[in-house]
C-alpha cells in the first residue's frame, strides 16, 4: 500500500542537555511542546475535525475491535489506549505484552486492528508478532517514534509520535506522546462508529489545553522533590489506581523501578483486599491515583483501608486527600487530562527519588534504550 506525505512540522529537538542536569529531566519538560506537535495538522479543534492521512486510509477498513501489542512503557501505553477505546469509540479493546504474544496458539482475527507501539519500532519481541500477524493476513497499525524505523515500515497504517530523539533510557516524552497519539485514534472510531459526539468533544477540548495541563504538573517539580526523597528511602512501594489510573500508575511504578532500583509494584486498589493487604504496613507505603472521577469514593475507601493496616499513603490527585499521609495536588485537572498530568507528577517523583539516592539516572544499570534481541 502507498502511503501519502505527511509534513510534520515538529521543532528540531536537539539531544543536549542543556541547562538541565539529565536527559530525563530535560525530557520531562519538553512534554508540552510535544503535546502540540502530535496534534498539528492532524486535529482542527475549531472545528473538531481530525484530518491526519492516516484516517483517511482507515476510512474503508472494515474492523470491529483493536488490540494493542507492545512491550514496558509503550505496553502502558497501549493498556491506557483500551480505556480511551471503550470509553470514546464503544469499541472491544485489549493490550498484549509483545512477548507473549506467540508464547500460546493464537488466531489472527480480520476484524481486529493490530497495534503496535514503539517508541524505537526495533524492538524485536514485537517485531516478532507483527511478522506473524501480517504473515496471517491481519491488519496492523503503528504508533511509532522513530521515522524510518522497521516497526513504521512493516505496518499497513500508523501515526508517528512526533516525540522527537529521546535519550535517557525511561521512556517519559515518548509515553506521552503515545497516549496522546492512542486518544486520537481513540477519537476518529468514536466519529467513524456514531459513538456520543459530547464525549468526543469534550475530549477534544481536553486535549486542546493539554500543554498548559502538562505545564500545572511540571510546575510542582520543585515541592515534590522532598517526598520523593522520602519514598527513596522505603525498600518495596505499591503504585495503584482504579480504571483508567491502572496504566498510568503500572508506568509510574516502571519509572521507579528502572531509575531508583527500588522495588515498585502497580496493581487495582480493588485487589489488595484478595492477598496483597497482607503486605502493607508503614515500611511499605502506597503511591494512589486518585483523580475526582466516578471512582473517587471507593479509591477513599481504599485508602482508608490501607491507613488502617498501618500503610502509609502518598496521594496524586485532584484535590487533597484528608486522611493521606502525603498529598501532591495537581488543581483543577479531571478527565482525559489527568493521566498526562499524573504521569508527569510520577516521571518527577521517579527523577527527584533517583537523584537523592545517586543513581545513574539516563543510563540505569542492565538496561538498554532499544531492545533488539529477544
Ligand atoms: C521504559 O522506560 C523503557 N525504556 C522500556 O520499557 C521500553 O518502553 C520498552 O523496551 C519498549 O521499547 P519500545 O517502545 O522502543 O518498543
Amino acid at each position: 500500500m502507498s502511503r501519502p506525505f505527511e509534513r510534520v512540522e515538529t521543532e528540531h529537538l536537539k539531544a543536549e542537555k542543556g541547562d538541565y542536569e539529565h536527559f530525563m529531566l530535560k525530557e520531562i519538560f519538553e512534554q508540552p511542546k510535544i503535546a502540540k506537535a502530535v496534534f498539528q495538522g492532524r486535529v482542527d479543534f475549531t472545528n473538531l475535525a481530525l484530518n491526519s492521512a492516516a484516517f483517511q486510509d482507515l476510512r474503508d477498513v472494515e474492523i470491529d475491535r483493536v488490540k494493542f501489542i507492545a512491550c514496558g512503557t509503550s505496553y502502558h501505553a497501549g493498556w491506557a489506549g483500551t480505556y480511551a477505546f471503550r470509553e470514546l469509540a464503544g469499541m472491544p479493546a485489549t493490550a498484549e505484552i509483545a512477548s507473549e504474544f506467540l508464547n500460546a496458539p493464537v488466531r489472527i482475527d480480520t476484524k481486529t486492528l493490530y497495534v503496535f507501539v514503539s517508541q524505537s519500532g526495533e524492538t524485536a519481541d514485537a517485531i516478532e508478532p507483527l511478522k506473524f500477524i501480517k504473515a496471517h493476513g491481519g491488519k496492523t497499525f503503528g504508533i511509532v517514534n522513530v521515522v524510518g524505523s522497521s516497526i513504521s515500515r512493516l505496518t499497513d497504517f500508523g501515526l508517528f509520535t512526533r516525540a522527537g530523539t529521546e535519550v535517557g533510557v525511561a521512556s517519559t516524552k515518548a509515553f506521552t506522546a503515545q497516549l496522546a497519539t492512542v486518544t486520537l485514534l481513540a477519537l476518529f472510531y468514536s466519529i467513524k462508529r456514531g459513538e456520543d459526539f459530547r464525549k468526543y468533544r469534550s475530549t477534544l477540548e481536553e486535549l486542546s489545553k493539554l500543554p498548559d495541563t502538562m505545564n500545572k504538573a511540571l510546575a510542582m517539580n520543585d515541592g515534590l522533590a522532598q517526598v520523593a526523597e522520602v519514598f527513596g528511602k522505603y525498600p518495596h512501594i505499591f503504585f495503584l489506581g482504579r480504571g483508567h489510573m491502572l496504566p498510568i500508575a503500572a508506568e509510574a511504578a516502571l519509572k521507579f523501578k528502572e531509575i531508583t532500583y527500588i522495588h515498585a509494584h502497580a496493581m487495582p486498589l480493588g485487589e489488595l483486599k484478595h492477598g496483597t493487604l497482607a503486605l502493607i504496613d508503614e515500611n511499605c507505603p502506597s503511591v494512589i491515583f486518585l483523580p475526582d472521577d466516578s471512582l473517587y469514593s471507593q479509591n477513599l475507601s481504599s485508602v482508608a483501608e490501607i491507613r488502617a493496616r498501618g500503610g502509609k499513603v502518598l496521594a496524586i490527585s485532584s484535590k487533597a486527600i484528608g486522611n493521606a499521609d502525603w498529598n501532591l495536588v495537581i488543581p483543577e485537572i479531571k478527565g482525559v487530562s489527568f493521566g498526562f498530568a499524573a504521569t508527569i507528577v510520577g516521571q518527577l517523583l521517579a527523577y527527584h527519588a533517583a537523584k537523592s539516592l545517586g543513581r545513574e539516572i539516563d543510563r540505569p544499570r542492565n538496561l538498554a534504550k532499544s531492545v533488539t534481541v529477544k
